[in-house]
Protein backbone atom coordinates (compact mmCIF):
# COMPACT_ATOMS: atom_id res chain seq x y z
CA UNK A 1 0.00 0.00 0.00
CA UNK A 2 1.75 3.68 -0.84
CA UNK A 3 1.66 6.13 1.53
CA UNK A 4 0.76 9.75 0.33
CA UNK A 5 3.57 11.73 1.29
CA UNK A 6 3.33 14.67 3.47
CA UNK A 7 5.26 17.93 3.33
CA UNK A 8 6.38 20.11 5.45
CA UNK A 9 5.21 23.83 4.45
CA UNK A 10 6.29 27.17 5.28
CA UNK A 11 4.98 30.72 4.71
CA UNK A 12 6.87 33.33 4.40
CA UNK A 13 4.45 36.33 5.13
CA UNK A 14 2.18 34.52 7.14
CA UNK A 15 0.71 37.04 8.63
CA UNK A 16 0.18 39.27 5.39
CA UNK A 17 -2.89 39.14 3.43
CA UNK A 18 -1.13 36.87 0.60
CA UNK A 19 0.27 34.49 3.37
CA UNK A 20 -3.15 34.41 5.40
CA UNK A 21 -4.68 33.40 1.91
CA UNK A 22 -2.10 30.95 0.88
CA UNK A 23 -3.11 29.17 4.72
CA UNK A 24 -6.45 29.05 3.83
CA UNK A 25 -6.69 27.81 -0.31
CA UNK A 26 -3.59 25.07 1.07
CA UNK A 27 -6.74 23.90 3.89
CA UNK A 28 -9.52 23.98 1.43
CA UNK A 29 -7.54 22.05 -1.25
CA UNK A 30 -6.19 19.75 1.49
CA UNK A 31 -2.65 19.77 0.15
CA UNK A 32 -1.00 17.05 2.13
CA UNK A 33 0.64 19.14 4.90
CA UNK A 34 2.79 17.19 7.58
CA UNK A 35 3.99 20.77 9.78
CA UNK A 36 3.23 24.19 9.12
CA UNK A 37 5.81 26.88 9.98
CA UNK A 38 4.26 30.65 10.06
CA UNK A 39 7.28 32.85 9.07
CA UNK A 40 7.62 36.86 9.72
CA UNK A 41 9.34 39.50 10.73
CA UNK A 42 10.53 40.35 13.81
CA UNK A 43 7.60 42.36 14.58
CA UNK A 44 5.13 39.65 14.69
CA UNK A 45 7.78 36.82 16.62
CA UNK A 46 5.43 35.04 18.96
CA UNK A 47 1.78 36.21 17.71
CA UNK A 48 -0.39 33.61 16.77
CA UNK A 49 -1.65 32.92 13.33
CA UNK A 50 -4.99 30.17 12.57
CA UNK A 51 -4.25 27.40 10.64
CA UNK A 52 -7.70 25.58 10.40
CA UNK A 53 -8.12 24.61 14.27
CA UNK A 54 -4.69 24.94 15.23
CA UNK A 55 -3.21 28.40 16.50
CA UNK A 56 0.68 28.49 15.55
CA UNK A 57 3.13 30.75 16.91
CA UNK A 58 4.80 33.11 13.70
CA UNK A 59 8.78 32.55 13.79
CA UNK A 60 11.13 34.88 12.73
CA UNK A 61 11.99 34.68 9.21
CA UNK A 62 15.85 33.76 9.12
CA UNK A 63 17.78 30.84 7.25
CA UNK A 64 17.85 28.63 10.37
CA UNK A 65 14.20 28.46 10.55
CA UNK A 66 14.06 26.93 6.86
CA UNK A 67 15.96 23.56 8.11
CA UNK A 68 13.46 20.99 7.06
CA UNK A 69 11.10 22.87 4.95
CA UNK A 70 9.88 21.22 1.65
CA UNK A 71 7.67 24.21 0.36
CA UNK A 72 8.77 27.63 1.41
CA UNK A 73 5.80 30.03 -0.21
CA UNK A 74 7.04 33.26 0.05
CA UNK A 75 5.48 36.20 0.15
CA UNK A 76 7.37 38.98 2.54
CA UNK A 77 7.94 41.88 -0.36
CA UNK A 78 10.46 41.44 -2.99
CA UNK A 79 13.63 42.79 -1.05
CA UNK A 80 13.12 39.73 1.99
CA UNK A 81 12.80 37.32 -0.95
CA UNK A 82 16.00 38.81 -2.12
CA UNK A 83 17.47 38.18 0.70
CA UNK A 84 16.01 35.00 1.88
CA UNK A 85 15.02 33.09 -0.51
CA UNK A 86 18.55 32.05 -2.02
CA UNK A 87 19.61 30.78 1.77
CA UNK A 88 15.99 28.64 1.76
CA UNK A 89 16.92 27.17 -2.18
CA UNK A 90 20.40 26.08 -0.81
CA UNK A 91 19.09 24.29 2.14
CA UNK A 92 16.70 22.18 0.21
CA UNK A 93 13.48 24.20 0.16
CA UNK A 94 11.18 24.21 -3.17
CA UNK A 95 10.61 28.41 -2.38
CA UNK A 96 7.35 29.36 -5.04
CA UNK A 97 7.64 33.10 -4.56
CA UNK A 98 5.22 35.76 -5.29
CA UNK A 99 6.85 38.61 -5.49
CA UNK A 100 8.82 40.23 -8.38
CA UNK A 101 12.40 39.52 -6.66
CA UNK A 102 13.29 36.69 -9.08
CA UNK A 103 10.35 36.11 -12.18
CA UNK A 104 12.79 37.67 -14.62
CA UNK A 105 15.81 35.27 -13.93
CA UNK A 106 16.27 32.99 -17.01
CA UNK A 107 16.89 29.97 -14.67
CA UNK A 108 13.47 30.65 -12.81
CA UNK A 109 10.63 29.72 -14.34
CA UNK A 110 7.17 31.95 -14.24
CA UNK A 111 4.25 29.80 -14.26
CA UNK A 112 0.91 30.10 -14.49
CA UNK A 113 -0.13 26.44 -14.41
CA UNK A 114 -3.04 26.38 -17.24
CA UNK A 115 -0.85 27.88 -19.77
CA UNK A 116 2.62 26.48 -18.97
CA UNK A 117 2.89 23.78 -16.27
CA UNK A 118 5.69 22.18 -18.93
CA UNK A 119 8.41 24.99 -17.79
CA UNK A 120 8.42 23.46 -13.94
CA UNK A 121 10.23 20.17 -15.83
CA UNK A 122 13.68 22.27 -15.08
CA UNK A 123 13.51 23.99 -11.95
CA UNK A 124 16.41 24.18 -9.95
CA UNK A 125 14.77 24.98 -6.38
CA UNK A 126 13.02 27.99 -7.16
CA UNK A 127 9.49 29.06 -8.93
CA UNK A 128 8.28 32.30 -9.50
CA UNK A 129 4.46 32.86 -9.07
CA UNK A 130 3.42 36.01 -11.94
CA UNK A 131 2.28 39.60 -10.62
CA UNK A 132 -1.58 39.35 -10.18
CA UNK A 133 -3.04 40.93 -13.32
CA UNK A 134 -0.37 39.17 -15.71
CA UNK A 135 -1.62 35.46 -13.89
CA UNK A 136 -5.97 36.28 -14.56
CA UNK A 137 -4.82 37.80 -18.18
CA UNK A 138 -2.73 34.62 -19.63
CA UNK A 139 -5.22 32.66 -18.69
CA UNK A 140 -7.42 33.91 -20.89
CA UNK A 141 -4.82 34.87 -23.51
CA UNK A 142 -3.87 30.89 -24.21
CA UNK A 143 -6.91 29.70 -25.23
CA UNK A 144 -7.40 32.55 -27.45
CA UNK A 145 -3.64 32.36 -28.89
CA UNK A 146 -3.98 28.91 -29.17
CA UNK A 147 -7.09 28.89 -31.25
CA UNK A 148 -6.46 32.27 -33.38
CA UNK A 149 -3.24 33.35 -32.78
CA UNK A 150 -2.67 36.48 -30.87
CA UNK A 151 -1.32 39.98 -32.67
CA UNK A 152 -1.25 42.43 -29.76
CA UNK A 153 -2.71 42.79 -26.56
CA UNK A 154 -3.90 46.35 -25.09
CA UNK A 155 -4.71 46.46 -21.11
CA UNK A 156 -6.15 48.62 -18.85
CA UNK A 157 -6.17 47.35 -15.31
CA UNK A 158 -8.52 48.49 -12.45
CA UNK A 159 -6.50 46.94 -9.58
CA UNK A 160 -7.91 46.32 -5.78
CA UNK A 161 -6.30 47.92 -3.21
CA UNK A 162 -6.14 44.96 -1.70
CA UNK A 163 -3.22 44.24 -4.16
CA UNK A 164 -0.67 46.55 -2.19
CA UNK A 165 -1.40 44.81 0.74
CA UNK A 166 -3.13 44.70 4.38
CA UNK A 167 -2.40 48.65 5.10
CA UNK A 168 -3.70 49.78 1.87
CA UNK A 169 -7.34 47.80 2.48
CA UNK A 170 -7.15 49.81 5.94
CA UNK A 171 -6.64 52.96 4.25
CA UNK A 172 -9.30 52.58 1.83
CA UNK A 173 -11.79 52.50 4.67
CA UNK A 174 -9.94 54.88 6.94
CA UNK A 175 -10.09 57.67 4.26
CA UNK A 176 -13.69 56.89 3.19
CA UNK A 177 -14.44 57.69 6.64
CA UNK A 178 -12.86 60.30 6.33
CA UNK A 179 -14.31 61.78 3.52
CA UNK A 180 -17.72 61.03 4.64
CA UNK A 181 -16.78 62.84 8.00
CA UNK A 182 -15.78 66.03 5.62
CA UNK A 183 -12.39 66.13 6.59
CA UNK A 184 -9.01 65.56 4.30
CA UNK A 185 -7.68 62.08 2.99
CA UNK A 186 -4.74 61.49 4.16
CA UNK A 187 -2.42 58.83 2.12
CA UNK A 188 0.05 57.15 4.04
CA UNK A 189 0.66 53.51 1.77
CA UNK A 190 -0.85 54.66 -1.02
CA UNK A 191 0.99 57.38 -3.06
CA UNK A 192 -2.26 59.48 -3.78
CA UNK A 193 -5.75 59.79 -1.56
CA UNK A 194 -7.75 56.23 -3.11
CA UNK A 195 -11.21 56.90 -1.48
CA UNK A 196 -13.38 58.67 -3.72
CA UNK A 197 -10.80 58.82 -6.19
CA UNK A 198 -8.74 56.64 -8.90
CA UNK A 199 -4.60 56.86 -8.99
CA UNK A 200 -4.04 57.03 -12.50
CA UNK A 201 -0.26 55.01 -12.31
CA UNK A 202 1.10 51.67 -9.76
CA UNK A 203 4.84 51.86 -8.61
CA UNK A 204 7.64 53.42 -9.14
CA UNK A 205 7.89 55.30 -13.23
CA UNK A 206 10.40 53.79 -15.77
CA UNK A 207 12.56 56.26 -18.09
CA UNK A 208 9.91 54.99 -20.85
CA UNK A 209 7.19 56.80 -19.09
CA UNK A 210 5.47 53.35 -17.89
CA UNK A 211 5.98 52.02 -14.68
CA UNK A 212 7.36 49.10 -13.52
CA UNK A 213 3.78 47.38 -12.94
CA UNK A 214 3.09 48.32 -16.05
CA UNK A 215 6.25 46.91 -17.55
CA UNK A 216 5.81 43.59 -15.77
CA UNK A 217 2.45 43.06 -17.90
CA UNK A 218 4.68 43.31 -20.83
CA UNK A 219 7.38 41.21 -19.92
CA UNK A 220 5.97 38.44 -17.92
CA UNK A 221 3.11 38.02 -20.57
CA UNK A 222 5.86 37.24 -23.07
CA UNK A 223 7.68 35.16 -21.13
CA UNK A 224 4.46 32.74 -19.82
CA UNK A 225 3.31 33.03 -23.06
CA UNK A 226 6.78 31.62 -24.78
CA UNK A 227 6.95 34.15 -27.07
CA UNK A 228 7.20 38.30 -27.02
CA UNK A 229 3.50 39.04 -27.77
CA UNK A 230 3.66 42.86 -28.14
CA UNK A 231 1.47 44.10 -24.93
CA UNK A 232 0.95 47.92 -23.42
CA UNK A 233 -0.61 48.53 -20.42
CA UNK A 234 -1.87 51.19 -18.11
CA UNK A 235 -2.50 50.09 -14.76
CA UNK A 236 -4.32 52.02 -12.17
CA UNK A 237 -5.57 51.40 -8.53
CA UNK A 238 -9.07 52.09 -7.83
CA UNK A 239 -11.14 52.26 -4.59
CA UNK A 240 -12.23 48.65 -4.77
CA UNK A 241 -11.15 46.49 -1.92
CA UNK A 242 -10.67 43.27 -3.40
CA UNK A 243 -10.93 41.89 -6.98
CA UNK A 244 -8.85 43.22 -9.96
CA UNK A 245 -10.73 44.19 -13.45
CA UNK A 246 -8.91 44.31 -16.26
CA UNK A 247 -10.93 46.59 -19.78
CA UNK A 248 -8.48 44.11 -22.39
CA UNK A 249 -8.28 44.73 -26.26
CA UNK A 250 -6.54 41.80 -28.49
CA UNK A 251 -5.62 42.12 -32.11
CA UNK A 252 -6.08 38.38 -33.73
CA UNK A 253 -4.22 37.86 -36.85
CA UNK A 254 -7.53 37.21 -38.46
CA UNK A 255 -11.31 38.30 -37.97
CA UNK A 256 -12.69 36.23 -34.45
CA UNK A 257 -16.27 36.71 -33.92
CA UNK A 258 -17.41 37.18 -30.19
CA UNK A 259 -19.37 33.77 -30.57
CA UNK A 260 -15.69 32.08 -31.78
CA UNK A 261 -14.09 33.50 -28.70
CA UNK A 262 -17.15 32.93 -26.02
CA UNK A 263 -16.86 28.54 -27.71
CA UNK A 264 -13.23 28.61 -27.06
CA UNK A 265 -13.11 29.98 -23.70
CA UNK A 266 -15.89 28.30 -22.14
CA UNK A 267 -14.10 25.11 -22.57
CA UNK A 268 -11.30 26.32 -20.83
CA UNK A 269 -9.92 25.89 -17.42
CA UNK A 270 -10.65 27.99 -14.41
CA UNK A 271 -12.82 30.39 -16.60
CA UNK A 272 -16.04 31.17 -16.29
CA UNK A 273 -18.12 33.24 -18.46
CA UNK A 274 -20.62 36.49 -17.22
CA UNK A 275 -21.87 38.06 -20.27
CA UNK A 276 -25.19 38.72 -20.25
CA UNK A 277 -26.39 42.03 -21.48
CA UNK A 278 -30.36 41.77 -20.50
CA UNK A 279 -29.92 40.79 -16.92
CA UNK A 280 -26.46 42.95 -16.69
CA UNK A 281 -24.62 40.10 -15.64
CA UNK A 282 -21.03 40.70 -16.11
CA UNK A 283 -17.87 39.92 -13.73
CA UNK A 284 -17.67 42.23 -10.95
CA UNK A 285 -15.06 42.49 -8.44
CA UNK A 286 -17.73 42.49 -5.40
CA UNK A 287 -19.24 39.31 -6.60
CA UNK A 288 -15.51 37.04 -7.50
CA UNK A 289 -13.89 37.97 -4.58
CA UNK A 290 -13.02 35.09 -2.53
CA UNK A 291 -13.32 32.86 -5.59
CA UNK A 292 -10.91 30.43 -8.11
CA UNK A 293 -12.10 32.00 -11.50
CA UNK A 294 -11.35 34.18 -14.01
CA UNK A 295 -14.47 35.54 -15.03
CA UNK A 296 -14.64 37.30 -18.86
CA UNK A 297 -17.59 39.15 -19.55
CA UNK A 298 -18.26 42.13 -22.18
CA UNK A 299 -16.98 39.85 -25.15
CA UNK A 300 -17.90 42.10 -28.48
CA UNK A 301 -15.80 43.51 -31.45
CA UNK A 302 -13.38 46.07 -31.87
CA UNK A 303 -15.10 48.72 -34.06
CA UNK A 304 -12.04 50.00 -34.98
CA UNK A 305 -9.89 46.82 -36.17
CA UNK A 306 -11.32 44.11 -38.20
CA UNK A 307 -9.46 41.75 -36.32
CA UNK A 308 -10.15 42.84 -32.83
CA UNK A 309 -11.96 42.09 -29.94
CA UNK A 310 -12.83 43.86 -26.58
CA UNK A 311 -12.71 41.87 -23.24
CA UNK A 312 -13.55 42.38 -19.85
CA UNK A 313 -11.48 39.98 -17.26
CA UNK A 314 -12.15 40.30 -13.79
CA UNK A 315 -10.47 38.05 -10.97
CA UNK A 316 -9.59 37.52 -6.94
CA UNK A 317 -6.28 38.72 -7.18
CA UNK A 318 -5.42 37.19 -3.82
CA UNK A 319 -6.72 33.64 -5.29
CA UNK A 320 -5.25 33.63 -9.30
CA UNK A 321 -3.44 36.51 -8.60
CA UNK A 322 -1.73 35.04 -5.63
CA UNK A 323 -2.22 32.35 -3.21
CA UNK A 324 -4.66 29.76 -5.71
CA UNK A 325 -2.07 29.61 -8.63
CA UNK A 326 1.02 29.26 -5.91
CA UNK A 327 -0.62 26.55 -4.57
CA UNK A 328 -1.82 24.68 -8.09
CA UNK A 329 1.94 25.29 -8.78
CA UNK A 330 2.94 22.91 -5.59
CA UNK A 331 -0.17 20.66 -6.98
CA UNK A 332 1.22 20.38 -9.94
CA UNK A 333 4.76 19.74 -8.71
CA UNK A 334 3.82 16.77 -7.04
CA UNK A 335 1.59 15.88 -9.73
CA UNK A 336 4.06 15.75 -12.07
CA UNK A 337 6.98 13.68 -9.54
CA UNK A 338 9.30 17.07 -9.25
CA UNK A 339 9.27 16.96 -6.10
N1 LIG B 1 -1.79 41.35 -2.50
C1 LIG B 1 -1.74 40.82 -3.72
O1 LIG B 1 -2.75 40.79 -4.47
C2 LIG B 1 -0.48 40.21 -4.23
C3 LIG B 1 -0.54 39.42 -5.36
C4 LIG B 1 0.64 38.85 -5.84
C5 LIG B 1 1.81 39.10 -5.19
N2 LIG B 1 1.84 39.89 -4.07
C6 LIG B 1 3.14 40.11 -3.44
O2 LIG B 1 3.18 39.44 -2.19
C7 LIG B 1 3.94 40.20 -1.26
C8 LIG B 1 3.16 40.43 0.01
O3 LIG B 1 1.91 40.99 -0.27
P1 LIG B 1 0.77 41.12 0.84
O4 LIG B 1 -0.38 41.71 0.13
O5 LIG B 1 0.57 39.84 1.59
O6 LIG B 1 1.41 42.22 1.85
P2 LIG B 1 1.08 42.48 3.39
O7 LIG B 1 -0.33 42.19 3.71
O8 LIG B 1 1.60 43.85 3.66
O9 LIG B 1 1.99 41.42 4.19
C9 LIG B 1 3.39 41.45 4.16
C10 LIG B 1 3.95 40.24 4.88
O10 LIG B 1 5.38 40.26 4.77
C11 LIG B 1 5.95 40.15 6.06
N3 LIG B 1 7.21 40.86 6.14
C12 LIG B 1 7.45 42.17 5.92
N4 LIG B 1 8.75 42.46 6.12
C13 LIG B 1 9.35 41.32 6.49
C14 LIG B 1 10.67 40.96 6.85
N5 LIG B 1 11.67 41.86 6.88
N6 LIG B 1 10.94 39.66 7.16
C15 LIG B 1 9.96 38.76 7.16
N7 LIG B 1 8.67 39.02 6.84
C16 LIG B 1 8.37 40.29 6.51
C17 LIG B 1 4.92 40.79 6.97
O11 LIG B 1 5.16 40.36 8.30
P3 LIG B 1 4.94 41.32 9.59
O12 LIG B 1 3.50 41.09 9.99
O13 LIG B 1 5.90 40.78 10.56
O14 LIG B 1 5.20 42.71 9.16
C18 LIG B 1 3.64 40.22 6.36
O15 LIG B 1 3.45 38.89 6.80
C19 LIG B 1 4.36 41.48 -2.01
O16 LIG B 1 5.65 41.28 -2.55
C20 LIG B 1 3.36 41.58 -3.10
O17 LIG B 1 3.85 42.27 -4.23
C21 LIG B 1 0.73 40.43 -3.57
Amino acid sequence: MTMKKKYTVGILGATGLVGREMIKTLLERKFPVAKWVPLASARSAGTVVSVGKQHLPVQIAEPEAFKGIDFLFSSAGGNVSKALVPAAVEQGCIVIDNTSAFRMQDWVPLVVPEVNAEALRNHKGLIANPNCSTAQLVVVLKPLHDAFGIKRIVCSTYQAVSGAGNKAIEELYTQSEQVLSGQPALPQVLPYPIAFNVIPFIGDFEPNGYTNEEMKMTHEVAKIMGEAIPTTATCVRVPVANGHSESVNIEFSRPVSPQEARLVLQEAPLITIRDDRQLRHFPYPLDVSGTDSVYVGRIREDVSHPHGLNLWIVADNLRKGAALNAVQIAEKMVEMGLV
